[in-house]
């Protein structure tokens, strides 16, 4: 699985470079709202966004995409858009890949559900290549796919917030939550009520509104946890040999990395404090305590020349 670093901070992309472990960039309008923001807490004076995206193009070089999003809503506007940041910040390193939300339908701009789709497929036969951001469901992913997306984000950590919400659980966002344990929670309610529910016939238990409570608490249409999302997508492209390349977003922490990366996502975006927190073990602290107490005089020699 590749690792792209979900940032918009220089300092951060600069750092996980050094480790050798990125092999490219995501940014939307809030990561970049969060490195500007930083950049005026530091005092600089005047911040000149331009020259620090194409700070961040240079640094991950030509091998590495860099994710750059669009602002409007409307497919014709997005176009234009995508076009120019194309032009602007393409030919410094040839890795500028353009984020297009799935579906921009909104109360205030809302024209159509479809004006995404028409800026994928118009920029996709230009060769322009396309990240399908905010992607909630596998059908999102699929419709993307079909438009041309060289990569599908579908944000897990979005979903599990949304239906860690939905069950009234609180949480912080860097939480890992055991969906898997909610969904044994689920299936043995459902159990114990139907076999307390008597000879009742099928269609009476189907419509029973307790009985569709609980089919569906701690799910989003079918869908049980981010990593179930992405799972989903993965194996839908697999069926039909699409290309279009799975981004795992909206990471929360290490562990829904590894059970991304199980379920077979191409890549995963993730931010810095995350990858911090997935080199850490206490385990692997204590060891190295003592492989450092244990250094015996006639082994240190050994290093000496
Ligand atoms: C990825 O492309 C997105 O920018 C990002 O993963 C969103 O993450 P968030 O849900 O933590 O904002």
């Amino acid at each position: 699985m590749k690792i792209f670093i979900d940032t918009a901070n220089l300092d951060e992309i600069r750092k996980a470079l050094s480790w050798g472990i990125v092999d490219g960039v995501t940014t939307n309008p809030s990561l970049i709202k969060r490195a500007v923001d930083q950049l005026k807490k530091l005092k600089v004076r005047k911040i000149d966004i331009e020259s620090y995206i194409k700070e961040i193009c240079l640094a991950a070089g030509k091998e590495r995409p860099v994710s750059l999003e669009v602002i409007s809503l409307r497919a014709q506007e997005m176009i234009e858009e995508a076009e120019l940041l194309y032009r602007k910040f393409n030919p410094l390193a040839g890795n500028v890949v353009i984020k297009i939300p799935i579906n921009t339908y909104t109360r205030m701009g809302g024209v159509s559900h479809y004006e995404g789709l028409k800026a994928i497929t118009h920029l996709s036969r230009e060769e322009i290549p396309v990240n399908t951001t905010l992607i909630m469901s596998p059908e999102q992913a699929l419709l993307a796919a079909k438009a041309g997306a060289r990569y599908a984000s579908p944000f897990a950590g979005r979903v599990d917030d949304y239906i860690r919400k939905k069950l009234g659980i609180q949480f912080r966002k860097q939480d890992y939550f055991d969906f898997d344990l909610m969904q044994k929670i689920t299936k043995d309610k459902l159990t114990r009520f139907m076999d307390s529910s008597g000879e009742r016939d099928a269609a009476s238990l189907y419509l029973d509104e307790n009985i569709k409570e609980w089919k569906d608490l701690g799910k989003d249409n079918g869908i049980s946890s981010g990593v179930h999302l992405v799972e989903e997508i993965v194996n839908i492209y697999q069926n039909y040999r699409i290309k279009t390349e799975v981004i795992a977003a909206s990471m929360r922490n290490g562990r829904q990395v590894r059970e991304v990366a199980l379920a077979g996502a191409h890549i995963a975006t993730i931010p810095f404090n995350v990858m911090e927190e997935m080199i850490q073990h206490p385990k692997t602290v204590e060891g190295i305590e003592t492989f450092s107490q244990d250094v015996v005089p006639e082994y240190r020699d050994l290093f000496e020349e």
